[in-house]
Parts: structure tokens; sequence; C-alpha cells
């Protein structure tokens, strides 16, 4: 059995978030510690980018700060979430090993001065780090304060240089044997670009125009590999000395990087960064969907590794959070699944590239109004954990997602560059999100037989295997629902016969696609019923197809814009979100999955987690929310009978 984020929160929520005492002087780290007491902080991430103070020349170590601050944070009760050091690797190793450092696409070097400037095929740079992190484990692996263990960061590199190119070349020659496959499968009749040698093939470099559009997709597999080979091989090092405890790797929220799926199984805890903008009005929404999918991503408890309490500095205007919006997007983690509750970082950094990135103590010290926002979420996590932790999010809904599919549909020569899969993917979650429906996400091969509606924004490319697993899905009683430039290509990126899989095209009713009519920004078709946006399509449905809402005047004037077929429907444009929400509210009534609460007033999220109801008002309007029954609010204890209400941002969680 792996160990599991509960051998790290044992009851717990875990509240804490990036320290980093090598940036101040040692002075300062009992009143870190006395301030994290004072806060309710229980778990803190050491050595993120600790680098070049543990090994500050080549073979060097320097252990005694890092022994110094461990042990202090364990006299006090804190438990240590230890991170190798190897998303930042010190100058010198740039300056004598030029082969770590890796290259962009048009040969340009990344040089240090910044982070994240290694190449995950570099064999030099993989053995500093397996060095790094066997010291560390052996170091670290008996030390009390160890409650988890976090590799690297954010991982995100690509790159195009010559060891990667080599690389990139034995990965093709695993994955297609021969030269004709790889001709085959690339599609290289095309523009002469026939290959008669392994040596010919390179990363997808600067070209005069288009590049071919597997090999691109094939590119995107490999870095998402070669960064997963970079983690696992730090991994089974910390685990042959501590195979207890967990590992992690944290990920950016929907980050095209690298095949979150094959990711999160390699993980024991799956942790991820999320940094909505406080001025987004679906800031809210955008957390709620990327906490659906790391839950999902973890099939249970999951980390929230990073927020901000304040202010980011990677936006062009960087707003605070008003007072109360930090609250309530943690809590709205907890109530979607999180046992884990963390922010970038404990201390604002005064110098560096983020200095004007809040921390849970910012430069206006401890009586800063963020900073007291902190320590009040601290103690009402501390309060809420023995109720909440370990407990699970019940959702009748998948939403489909395939970072491979996302990858292919994102090619430079598509039919409109204003589809963009994120986009497809949060209007339809937040369609969803606003009915009150809760989601899971799933990938299209998963087993989808615990959900009684599936929804698929957009799976432009379908393996056969996946769409035998729709068929089989709906076949066995299953509701699905497709959106546009779902089915189109094989795992190829090779177009379908008919320019969408036949069998989803059987399975809604869809005789022949005639065209897509991409619409321009501003430009919508009116549909029976609802007004679509970004795309529309030339559809001939079957002849006698029933349920069709067709389209209405234009060029497509009569003909279907949604089909439904038995259970399966099919959208070829994007609905205005009043007109999704409303379409896919009522296809999740028929198939019998319900709100998790009636009547809510706009802007109030209700979710289950466990026993309880957690109601999260989004508006800075207080709004009072009918519950039927009598609960008790474990925020505050106060008894709740027939309704509640919620302040500004305001919260309640509810126990029947
Ligand atoms: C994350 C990163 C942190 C910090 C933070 C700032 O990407 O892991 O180290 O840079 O963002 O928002």
């Amino acid at each position: 059995m792996r160990p599991t984020l509960a051998d790290a929160t044992r009851g717990r929520i875990l509240f804490g978030g990036d320290y980093n005492p090598e940036q101040w002087p040692e002075e300062t780290w009992p009143e870190d510690v006395r301030l994290m007491r004072q806060a309710r902080v229980n778990s803190v991430t050491l050595g993120v980018f600790s680098w070049s103070k543990l090994e500050p020349e080549p073979g060097a170590r320097e252990f005694g700060w890092l022994d110094r601050v461990m042990d202090l944070l364990h006299e006090h009760g804190i438990g240590v979430v230890l991170a190798t050091p190897t998303s930042s690797p010190p100058p010198w190793m740039g300056r004598l090993h030029p082969d770590t450092l890796p290259r962009d696409a048009d040969g340009r070097t990344e040089w240090w001065g910044g982070r994240q400037h290694f190449s995950h095929s570099s064999a030099t740079y993989r053995r500093y780090a397996a060095a790094i992190t066997e010291d560390l484990a052996a170091r670290y692996g008996t030390h009390p304060a160890l409650t988890m263990w976090h590799i690297n960061n954010e991982y995100c590199t690509f790159d195009h240089g010559d060891e990667a190119a080599a690389a990139f070349r034995r990965w093709l020659r695993a994955k297609y044997a021969s030269l004709d496959a790889l001709n085959s499968a690339w599609g290289t009749a095309f523009w002469s670009q026939g290959y008669d040698t392994w040596d010919g093939v390179l990363p997808p470099r600067h070209v005069h125009y288009l590049k071919n559009p597997a090999q691109v997709l094939d590119f995107r597999r490999f870095t998402s590999d070669m960064l997963l080979e970079c983690f696992t091989a730090e991994r089974d090092i910390v685990r042959r000395y501590t195979p207890h405890t967990p590992v992690t790797s944290n990920f950016m929220p929907l980050w095209s990087g690298q095949d979150g799926w094959r990711w999160a199984a390699e993980e024991d805890v799956v942790s991820v960064d999320l940094y909505p903008d406080p001025r987004d009005p679906l800031g809210g929404q955008r957390g709620a969907l990327v906490q659906d999918l790391t839950r999902s991503q973890a099939r249970g408890p999951w980390m929230l590794m990073e927020q901000a309490a304040g202010p980011v500095n990677f936006r062009g205007v960087n707003h605070p959070k008003p007072r109360g919006l930090g609250r309530l997007w943690s809590l709205q983690a907890v109530a979607r699944g999180a046992d884990a509750v963390c922010y970038f970082q404990w201390r604002q950094s005064r110098q560096g590239a983020e200095k004007f990135h809040s921390g849970m103590i910012g430069h206006a010290g401890e009586g800063g109004r963020t900073h007291q926002e902190v320590r009040r979420l601290g103690s009402e996590l501390a309060e809420l954990a023995p109720e909440v932790s370990g407990s699970r999010v019940p959702a009748d809904i998948a939403v489909l997602h395939d970072w491979h599919s996302w990858w292919a549909g994102a090619h430079e020569g598509r039919p409109s560059d204003r589809v963009e899969l994120p986009d497809v993917l949060t209007a339809w979650h937040r369609a969803l999100w606003e009915a009150h429906l809760t989601t899971d996400f799933a990938h299209p091969e998963h087993d989808l037989s615990g959900y009684r509606l599936v929804v698929a924004p957009q799976l432009y490319l379908l393996t056969d295997t996946a769409v035998g697993n729709l068929l089989g899905y709906v076949r066995s009683g299953g509701t699905l629902v497709c959106g546009f430039l779902t089915g189109i290509a094989d795992e190829d990126d090779r177009v379908r016969p008919g320019g969408m899989d036949a069998r989803l095209r059987e399975l809604f009713g869809i005789r022949t696609l005639h065209e897509w009519w991409p619409l321009e920004a501003g430009e919508t078709v009116e549909c029976a019923g609802l007004r679509g946006t970004l795309w529309s399509e030339e559809i001939e449905a079957e002849p006698g197809a029933a349920d069709v809402v067709p389209y209405r005047g234009g060029e497509l004037d009569g003909m279907p814009a949604v089909l439904r077929k038995g259970r399966a429907w099919y959208v070829s444009t994007l609905p205005e979100p009043h007109d999704l929400r409303a379409l896919l509210a009522s296809v999740a009534a028929g198939a019998g999955v319900r709100p998790v609460l009636e009547g809510l007033p706009a802007g109030v999220e209700a979710v289950r987690r466990g026993e309880l109801l957690f109601l999260l008002n989004h508006g800075r309007e207080p709004v009072t929310v009918e519950v039927p029954g009598s609960h008790r609010d474990l925020l505050g204890g106060e008894k709740v009978t027939g309704s509640v209400r919620l302040g500004r941002y305001g919260a309640a969680v509810l126990r029947p």
C-alpha cells in the first residue's frame, strides 16, 4: 500500500506554505515559528529553491542551516514537506555544464538568473539532481519533522537542444520501431517530409511555415514523459529511504505541459497551485474547475499546495484579495476535497523577482490585514478538520478531459484560433457549476459507469478505445453530451474518414458533417431556444432524426444545431452561458441528477462533502439561503433552521 495524504494530515487539514528561511537572517526564524504557531500553521514546505545554499559548489554539502530549521520546526510541532531543490540549479551548474541548459524552439538558451533553467534530458543535470536528492533523503528521511516529499516544483520546461533531440529520437524509436511507421504516423508524405534516417528527426524547432502537427504532438508527449522520468527518478530515491512517506510534485492549474492523468498516477499525493484573479468575476468558478480536476486526479483528498494570501506579481495589474475572499476560496477548496490549504509563501520576500508577491506575512507584518485574515482562517480550519479530513465529495457527473487531445487540437493550422480548449472546458464547467451540479473530471478511457451523466466539451482526438468506451457507456444506460470538435482525429492526429468518427456520428444521428462554420468574435448564431457563439456546423441529420434543435436564419437555417438520439447528445455550437446552463441542467435532470440545493441565490455555491453541506457566497452582497431541515453551522457553531444568512464572501458549513 502506498502512503496517502492521510499519512501526512493524520486527521488534520494541513495549513501553512512555502517557507524560505534561507532568504532571512537566522534571528528571524524563532519569530517566524512563533507567528506560525499563532496562525495555527502545522505544515511548511522547505527547500524548494535551496539548491545553491545546499550545494554552493559542485559536490559540496551545506546542511547545517537546514538541520537547524528542521529541528526548530519540529520543536514547535510544525511538520515539513521537504522539497528536492532541483527546479532551480545553482549558477555553477550552467557555467560548468552548459549541456544542462535548455534551448527553446528558436535555439535560444535559457540561462541561469531566473529559475527552471534545466534540461530534462541532460544526463549531467539528472546526475546532480539524483545526488542531492539522495543526500537529502539520507539525511532527513528519519527526521521527525518530515511528513511528505515535494519533488522539484511545477515541472514545465521544454527543451529543443541537441541532447533533447537525441532523447526525442530514442523515445520515437521505442514508440514506432521503424522509420516507416514514424513516416506514416506523422504523414510525412505531406510537404516532402519523409525521413530516411533517424538522425534527421528533430524536435519541432523554428520553421519557415507551419510545423508538422503530429511531430508537435509527439514532442508534447515526449516532453511530458521526460519530465515524468525526472520526477520518478527522484521519487524512487526518496522512496528507498522513506517508503511510508508520501511523495508529491505540484501541478499548475489546468496546465498543458504535463499529461495530468499519467502524472497523477505516479504520485502519492496530488497537489496543485491555484491563483485565480481576485478581479475576475469567474474567479470562483475557475477555482472550482481546477479543484474538481485535481480531486479527480487524486481520486480523493488532494493538497492545495500554493495560493496567494494577497496579490500575485505575474499579471499586468495585480489586485489584492478583498476582505473575506481569501477565506472563501480556501473554504471552497476544502469543500471540493482539499485536505491541505497552503500558500506561496510564508513571509513575503524583500528581494528577488517575487518581492511584490504577497505572503502569509506581508511587508506590513503581523498587524497587516492579510496576515490577520490568514490567522483567523488557520483557527477555523483547525476546528473544521475533524469533521472533514479524509471525506469524499460525491459527484454524478463526469467532465471528460484529455491532455493529448488538448495538445493535438491546439495546432496552429486549425480551423479557428479562437477555439481554445481551456475556454471551452471552462464554459461547460461553468454551466454545470452555476446549475449547482457537482462534477468530477475523467479521462475518456476511464470507467464511467459510476456517473449518470458524462459531458465531453471537446475531445478533438479520441483513440479507438475511448470511442468504444463512450459507446459502451451509452449502451449501458449512461447519458452522454458531446460538444463540437469531438472525435475528429485518431491518436496520430489523422482526421477520421468522414471528418468525424463514424461510430460517433451514428451515435448522435449525424449523417454528414458537411462543413464547419467558425464564428468571429462577437458573432452569434440563432438556434431555436438558444444562441450559439464561437462555432457552428453544417450538419445533415440521419433521415427521420428526432429531437433536433435547428439553427435559425443565416447560412445554416433549419440545419441541426443540437442533436439527440436516445441518451446521446451532440452540441455543434457553444451556447451562450445561460443557454448552455439551461441545456445541461435539463439533460442532467433527465438523467436523474439533482442539483446540490434548489433555489439558491445567484452567486452562491453549494457543495456536499461527506455529511457536510458547504454554502459559499461569491457575491459582495449578503444573501439568505433556504436550507430545508435543521443544521449546525460549524463555522461559528450556530444552529440553523430553515435558512442561513451569508455575508459578503460569507460561508457556512452545515452539519445535519
Ligand atoms: C508558483 C511557484 C512559486 C511562486 C508562485 C508565485 O508558480 O511554484 O514558487 O513562484 O508561483 O505565484
